[in-house]
């Protein structure tokens, strides 16, 4: 699943500053076309109107727990009943208290607890709240009883003060939604990725790199995460944000994730190297900055070390090794020999001169080449494209 599209979103607000947020929520959502409607506390109601969240999602907020519903159901029974997850943001103590002990003494309250859905909870509150032993034996047991926690970001509060307790980050609790919503079938297993290029210094100014964005690389790591894997990500130099919940490593050099990769290869499951890893380096870097001098500048290259193959000779029985061949031409030749030739399970192939398969953009299309077989993807988002490579992955692991 690559999105919130169709879903139907429950979302519960409580008395914190951080509800005017939730309003920016709403909005994403409603952007994504989730379905959302909207239970507010009566603390929420003391900070931001209802009429706010009436106009961004289109639909009447829910605020009394003895409203006649129309259909004559009760609402809070109802309410859970039509909806495919229950997100709270932000939940005070006061909330978080009353779900850890089963209290239903509002519409938010009792919706949860008749709720046969999963609840996402993301709490937001001053510092010393936070984590007030109560508190946290209260997050404990929400966890216990099955509830989904985001922990809040640490920053400047509103109280004035700075630590733990700022509501999380819009993309990880979206994260975490769809993580809820997505079936696990990586559970349990170790995944190392690698992502975008590396850089091979000429001098202390310069480099040989490549134009590889990391934008794939990050994808699959995302995808792994959200079904359930424990990723590290092993990343060369981009300007993209780590997925929430993965153990990021950033390298620079050919060497630097050489070393990354051989040293946690033994524990991993899955290693899936999507990296565009430099070939060449400068045989020798210059220790001062090389001067533009009169004439022209020959580089002696040498062989970097090739990490996928180093992979290959060591590979452990059930391990699982995929590649990835950026092609522009021969593309099935070229994905086949290095899959055998680097002892792959399958090679991810792409043409990098398409337009919407290159470099930096957001879609592609690969061929995915197995020792048995091979499948042409269509052209797709690179996040759906991540998910197809890992739904072969797991074909290929039940297989083994
Ligand atoms: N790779 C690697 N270490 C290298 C070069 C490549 O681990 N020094 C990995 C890439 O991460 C990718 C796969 O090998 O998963 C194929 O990379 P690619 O650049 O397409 O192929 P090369 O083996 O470098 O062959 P060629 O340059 O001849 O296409």
């Amino acid at each position: 699943m690559s999105g919130l599209q169709g879903k139907r979103i429950l979302f519960g607000i409580t008395g914190s500053i951080a509800a005017y947020k939730a309003a920016f929520w709403v909005r994403e959502l409603v952007k994504e076309e989730a379905l959302v409607n909207i239970i507010m506390t009566s603390g929420a109601e003391e900070f931001i109107s209802p009429l706010t969240f009436t106009a961004l999602c289109g639909n009447p907020v829910h605020l009394d727990m003895f409203a006649s519903d129309p259909d004559g159901v009760m609402a809070h029974i109802n309410l859970s009943r039509d909806a495919d997850l229950l997100l709270i943001a932000p939940a005070t103590a006061q909330t978080m208290a009353k779900l850890a002990t089963g209290m239903a003494d509002n519409l938010l309250a009792t919706a949860v607890l008749a709720a046969k859905i999963p609840v996402v909870i993301c709490p937001a509150m001053n510092t010393a709240m936070y984590t007030h032993q109560a508190s946290q034996d209260n997050r404990a047991r929400l966890l216990e009883l099955g509830y989904h926690l985001v922990a809040p970001g640490c920053g400047d509060l509103a109280c004035g003060e700075t630590g733990d307790g700022r509501l999380c980050e819009w993309e990880d609790a979206r994260e975490a939604m769809l993580q809820v919503l997505t079936p696990q079938d990586l559970a349990g297993r170790k995944v190392l990725i690698t992502a975008g290029p590396t850089r091979e210094a000429l001098d202390p100014v310069r480099y040989l790199s490549n134009r590889s964005s990391g934008k794939m690389g990050y994808a699959v790591a995302r995808a792994a995460r959200r079904r359930g894997a424990e990723v590290t990500l092993v990343s060369g130099p981009v300007s993209l944000s780590p997925p929430s919940g993965v153990e990021l490593v950033s390298v620079t050099s050919a060497q630097d994730m050489a070393d990354a990769v051989l040293s946690r290869a033994e524990q991993m499951d899955v290693i899936v190297k999507s990296a565009a890893v430099a070939d060449f380096k400068p045989d020798n870097c210059a220790s001062l900055k090389i001067k533009k001098g009169s004439g022209g500048l020959r580089l002696d290259l040498v062989k970097n070390i090739d990490i996928l193959a180093s992979l290959g000779q060591k590979k452990k029985k059930g391990q699982l090794l995929i590649g990835f061949a950026a092609e522009s031409h021969n593309h099935l030749d070229e994905g086949q020999r290095k899959l055998t030739q680097k002892n792959l399970d399958m090679i991810v192939v792409n043409d990098i001169l398409g337009a919407q398969t290159g470099f930096d953009v957001e879609t592609n299309q690969v061929t995915l080449i197995t020792p048995s077989q091979h499948q042409q993807l269509p052209l797709l988002s690179k996040t759906e494209t991540a998910h197809r490579i890992w739904d072969a992955v797991v074909a290929l692991d039940k297989g083994m």
